[in-house]
């Protein structure tokens, strides 16, 4: 039987177009996805859009759409961005689909039957830029006048009847999920951060809204509509099948992670492992969190005109590059900050000189010498040894890596390989040897086609497009591709002419 992986992004709000930080959260998610596939477990990858509330309807009416004319349009966005930067969903969800209304109705009713659910009334602050509601301590009132949330998403004052859930009765069950399970939640960062949000008391929380309708109707009491989080936390089950618990789908849940972002936290790892203990279902193994990019130093928006759609960069750099520098440039969990000059750098420093000029080297030595038949091994010495030891562990190392979203130390173990490859190639010297010791000019190129083997099959989730390249080039068919295949090494006899991977680049006027 071969295990099964359930991995997720955030359905993104269609209050505006996709952006670099929607992109980096999916690219994330997708190198998981990606990994587990290679791996041998049978994966389904969830991305898609979260299409109600208050926000969405609002950003409808400012563009003068039908709020449905205006959430298809900006859904197809995401999905065309999902597709550009190479993510391999099984499913992109809408929550305005008919039979997701359905399953978030179903989980409410499973809530409300469990005695979770009662009526009141709301009064406080909401941030509809975060469609979250916000305690008193937690807002900052500013010489203007305003108040603000912690975010620093405005507030206001909301007061009208609601449907309340009782997150106070899960303070207890929450803080010994994060105890007994460590791993439930991660950073660590975030895992303290959440810890002391819940030890300082958790309060019910309003889940109906019934001062505007673009939401989802609920169940007995239609002049409420679903608080928005609601409903969307719901879309990790109905993209399964849910409520029908004998559908195909189903068998994934529960999720194996659900890869999210920081602002976006506490609806994961507080509100949702609360319902889904109140409606008596299963939690999610893993919650984890990426930091946030900045551009050039500032803080992406609108008004500063600053917000970059990663298809741009994709058609400048190519979109492996871009998924390459954003795993690589800080360590997956933490903050980054794009700056056109660190990609250009990582792009030429790393994938140009450091793996597309190995690869390079190898190939075109195999090509010219060897008449493009890969060479046949002679003896091994120690340095031939030690290096395929050190490519050979590189399966295991990305399995731990992975395994704890670490995804740039993955990406650290691929590249000290690649650079004692290219120490390696320095030191033998294998054109010198061509006169001297043909069959050990082979034994070389040998081994190092057999360390990039392994680096181009554990770097595919990353650089899926150019490690099918190079792939082809080293001669590895479509089918011997898989973490299992490295093991056996089947290679054709013949490799194709060699073409480079990565262009160097070069900034225009400079
Ligand atoms: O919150 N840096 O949707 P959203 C890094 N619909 N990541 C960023 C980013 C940045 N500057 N900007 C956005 C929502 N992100 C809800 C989610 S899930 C059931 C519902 C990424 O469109 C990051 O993953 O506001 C963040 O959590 C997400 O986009 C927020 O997307
Ligand atoms: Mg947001």
């Amino acid at each position: 039987m071969t295990s099964r992986y359930y991995v997720t992004t955030p359905i993104y709000y269609v209050n505006g177009a996709p952006h670099i930080g929607h992109a980096y959260t999916s690219v994330a998610a997708d190198i998981i996805a990606r990994f587990h596939r290679l791996d041998g477990r049978e994966v389904f990858f969830l991305t898609g859009t979260d299409e109600h509330g208050q926000k969405v309807e609002q950003a409808a009416a400012q563009a003068g759409q039908s709020t449905l004319e205006f959430v298809d349009g900006i859904s197809r966005n995401f999905k065309d961005m999902a597709d550009a930067m190479g993510i391999s969903y099984d499913r992109f969800i809408r929550t305005t689909e008919a039979r997701h209304k359905d399953a978030a109705q179903a989980l409410w009713r499973q809530v409300a039957e469990n005695d979770h659910i009662y009526l009141g009334a709301y009064e406080g602050w909401y941030a509809l830029r975060d469609e979250c509601f916000y305690s008193e301590d937690e807002i900052t009132l500013l010489e203007d006048g305003t108040h603000i949330a912690p975010s620093g998403a405005p507030v206001t004052w909301v007061k009208e009847e609601s449907y309340f859930f009782r997150l106070s009765a899960f303070q207890d069950q929450l803080l010994a999920l994060y105890e007994a399970k460590p791993h439930f939640l991660g950073p660590a960062g975030r895992r303290k951060e959440i810890i002391s949000f819940v030890k300082s008391g958790l309060r019910d929380l309003s889940i109906s809204r019934t001062s505007f309708s673009w939401g989802i109707p609920v169940p007995g009491d239609p002049k409420h509509v679903m608080y928005v989080w609601f409903d969307a936390l719901a879309n990790y089950l109905s993209a399964l099948g849910y409520p029908d618990m004998q559908s195909e789908g189903v068998r994934f849940w529960p999720a194996n992670a659900h890869i999210v972002g920081k602002d976006i936290i506490r609806f994961h790892a507080v509100f949702w492992p609360a319902f889904l203990m109140a409606a008596g279902l299963d939690l999610p193994d893993a919650i984890f969190a990426n930091g946030w990019w900045t551009i050039e130093g500032q803080k992406m928006s609108k008004s500063l005109g600053n917000v970059i759609d990663p298809r741009d960069l994709a058609s400048e750099f190519g979109v492996d590059a871009v998924r390459f520098f954003m795993m690589r440039e800080v360590p997956f969990g933490g903050d980054s900050d794009l700056s056109r000059k660190s990609l250009i750098n990582r792009v030429n420093v790393e994938l140009a000189n450091g793996l597309g000029n190995l690869a390079q080297r190898t190939l075109t030595q195999i090509n010219r010498h060897f008449d493009g038949k890969l060479p046949e091994w002679g003896e091994t010495q120690k340095d031939d040894r030690d290096l395929l030891a050190q490519s050979s562990l590189l399966p295991d190392l990305l399995r731990q890596h992975v395994a704890r979203f670490a995804l740039t130390d993955g990406l650290e173990a691929v590249w000290k390989v690649v650079r004692a490859c290219n120490a390696y190639i320095d030191h033998q010297a294998p054109w010198v040897l061509k006169k001297t010791d043909p069959a050990r000019m082979g034994t070389v190129l040998r081994t190092l086609h057999e360390a990039l083997r392994h680096i181009a099959i554990v770097l595919q989730p990353y650089m899926p497009g150019t490690m099918d390249k190079l792939l082809t080039q080293l001669g590895i068919s479509q089918n011997a591709r898989q973490l299992a295949d490295l093991a056996q090494g089947d290679i054709e006899a013949e490799l194709p002419a060699p073409q480079g991977l990565f262009p160097r680049f070069v900034e225009e006027g400079a």
